[in-house]
């Protein structure tokens, strides 16, 4: 797997547009804008015929790759995993406990000129990166000499910072804002002020009453103090709105988990350590979310929390990350576009401050690249979920261990995954533009998620192509998820079936009337092979096994 190299530059694939990709998911109806014919509604999408295939075909590999037949352990023992789908709302303490009412929250400032709304601490980065007005304010002050072209910031206040920065002091007032800057230069002719303190000078209209302020990315206008901006979904239950009645849509799935520890164990013969898994929706208010489903405010997650002893969390929280990097990898998710990350202590949930922290499982996705993008987190949650409950419940959430006549509060590593973020990152690998076929692009899925494994196109709508088509397509349903498509001419057919990604297109022709054989194409290589049409079935068995490896 690749090590982690921000700027690393792959040379596989031509570089992809996620414009294409998402143009693509509509077409041939992967996924969809939710409330598409309202207009959308931001951070929210609908998964279509071909895109819930997909998905079930990911969560149903996850749930089996973990519960119902979950790895060998380190120690060459079968590990232990149960399943539960607990509700989406809970009791609100459970997330006054969990620390997230009150935590779970982005520091925003409101702009006062234009309403905008700015993470606090992203702004400078923001500033720096994504900001037309600043990187056009900038070339005015190159080279950086420690001195006030007056005139010429003059010049650009009333030309391009009236279009680019309506709201920014220097556009508004320029005489008096270069006086205050030039009261700071001049006052330290030895310690010239650094380009963020300039910049926060050129944004500061009142510099007696406000002291100096931070400028809005958009228009320049002065941004307000930080407000935390709870990233928690809240509704209320029952007729009565009121704080008494009032929930919460989880945000993660982790936390059912945890609310059932005892139950698991009171009613289940799980022993230390041992698992429970669990996957379905979460809810985050996200202020920005973006790029397609890798960011959404409604999304689905495949979540474990592995109970163990202290002692062992090291072993565990090194066997669970080989084996998460392995299940990508096994559904076509090349090394090239994998890395490994672990997370700086300043980036560490509250739960994973002590501990052995988080390492992530990344994915070079086509926005992100050359960068990469969290998959999958693997974390060590210590105790702090399960002590949390129990002071906040009164009920004791503990193991005793019978042998050795002990209690103890058992820590948790979890691999916790985005499920529709894995449905995106496993697109984005199967996307492969080609200009030597109609479609121009294929989906060069792995045939263990593909959404449909083969299709069967008589070759006309000939009387005779057709039943011969569609006894075929009967023998192979009770198999594999296929189709069949009988109108239109085959190369538009072949061409859908290369864009959804099916490995495998059946043609029957007058010679199957003949002989009983068929065209099998491959999508990978459009190579034709001539195959007797009983046995297709053990055909697509020894070729789905060829690719898989
Ligand atoms: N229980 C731990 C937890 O929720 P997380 O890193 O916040 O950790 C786990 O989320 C995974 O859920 C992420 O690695 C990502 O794949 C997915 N995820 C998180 N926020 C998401 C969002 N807004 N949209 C889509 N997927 C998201």
């Amino acid at each position: 797997m690749a090590q982690p190299q921000k700027n690393e530059q792959m040379a596989e694939k031509p570089a992809i547009d996620m414009k294409d990709i998402v143009a693509l998911c509509k077409r041939r109806g992967f996924v969809f804008p939710a409330s598409d014919i309202y207009g959308g509604l931001n951070g929210f999408w609908d998964y279509g015929p071909l895109g819930v295939e997909l998905k079930n075909n990911l969560r149903d590999l996850w749930w089996k790759h973990m519960v119902t037949t979950p790895p060998v352990g380190p120690d060459g023992q079968p590990v232990q995993i149960v399943g539960v789908d607990t509700a989406i709302i809970q009791n609100p303490k459970a997330w006054e406990a969990s620390g997230h009412v009150g935590g779970f929250s982005d520091p925003m400032r409101k702009c006062t000129g234009c309403g905008h709304f700015v993470r606090g601490d992203h702004l400078w980065d923001i500033l720096a990166t994504d900001c037309e007005w600043l990187s056009s304010l900038l070339q005015e002050f190159t080279p950086v000499t420690g001195e006030i072209d007056t005139p010429r910031l003059t010049k650009w206040a009333k030309g391009k910072g009236k279009k680019l920065a309506p709201n920014l002091a220097l556009v508004k007032n320029p005489e008096v804002t270069l006086s205050f800057l030039a009261t700071r230069v001049n006052g330290q002719p030895d310690a010239p002020p650094e380009m963020m303190e300039m910049v926060r000078y050129l944004a500061t209209g009142q510099l007696h009453t406000t002291g100096l302020q931070d400028p809005c990315p958009l228009c320049g206008g002065s941004l307000g103090d930080p407000v935390a901006f709870s990233l928690m979904f809240e509704s209320y239950t029952g007729i009565e709105r009121s704080n008494t009645s009032k929930v919460y849509l989880r945000p993660e799935t982790a936390q059912g988990i945890f609310l059932n520890f005892k139950n698991v164990v009171d009613s289940t013969r799980v022993k230390m350590p041992f698992g429970i898994a669990q996957i379905g929706k979460a809810f985050r208010n996200e202020v920005t979310p973006r790029n397609f489903i890798f960011r959404s405010r409604e999304f689905e997650q495949m979540e474990m929390e592995w109970f163990c002893h202290a002692d062992e969390a090291k072993k565990w929280m090194d066997f669970w990350f080989e084996e998460r990097t392995k299940f990508w990898r096994s559904l076509g998710l090349s090394d090239a576009n994998l890395q490994m990350r672990k997370h700086g202590q300043d980036e560490l949930s509250h739960y994973a401050k002590e501990g052995l922290g988080t390492s992530d499982i990344e994915y070079k996705f086509p926005f992100t690249a050359p960068g990469y993008g969290e998959l999958e987190g693997i974390a060590h949650r210590c105790d702090f979920d399960l002590k949390a409950h129990t002071e906040h419940s009164g009920q004791k959430l503990e193991w005793f261990d019978q042998e050795n006549n002990v209690r103890f509060t058992p820590h948790v590593i979890e691999p916790a995954a985005g499920l529709t973020r894995g449905v995106l990152a496993l697109i984005c690998e199967a996307y492969t533009p080609d200009p030597n076929r109609p479609s121009g692009v294929y989906l060069n899925f792995h045939p263990s998620v593909a959404p449909k494994k083969a299709a069967i196109l008589p070759l006309t709508a000939k009387e005779d192509h057709v039943p011969l088509a569609t006894k075929l397509y009967m023998d192979l349903r009770e198999h594999y998820a296929v189709d069949l498509d009988i109108k239109q001419n085959i190369g538009k057919r072949y061409a859908r079936q290369d864009e959804i990604g099916t490995p495998f297109c059946f043609t029957i022709d007058d010679q199957t009337r003949d002989d009983k054989t068929v065209t099998v194409r491959h999508r990978n290589t459009m190579k034709q092979d001539r195959i007797s049409m009983d046995s297709v079935v053990e055909y697509m068995r020894r070729e789905m096994a060829l690719m898989a490896k």
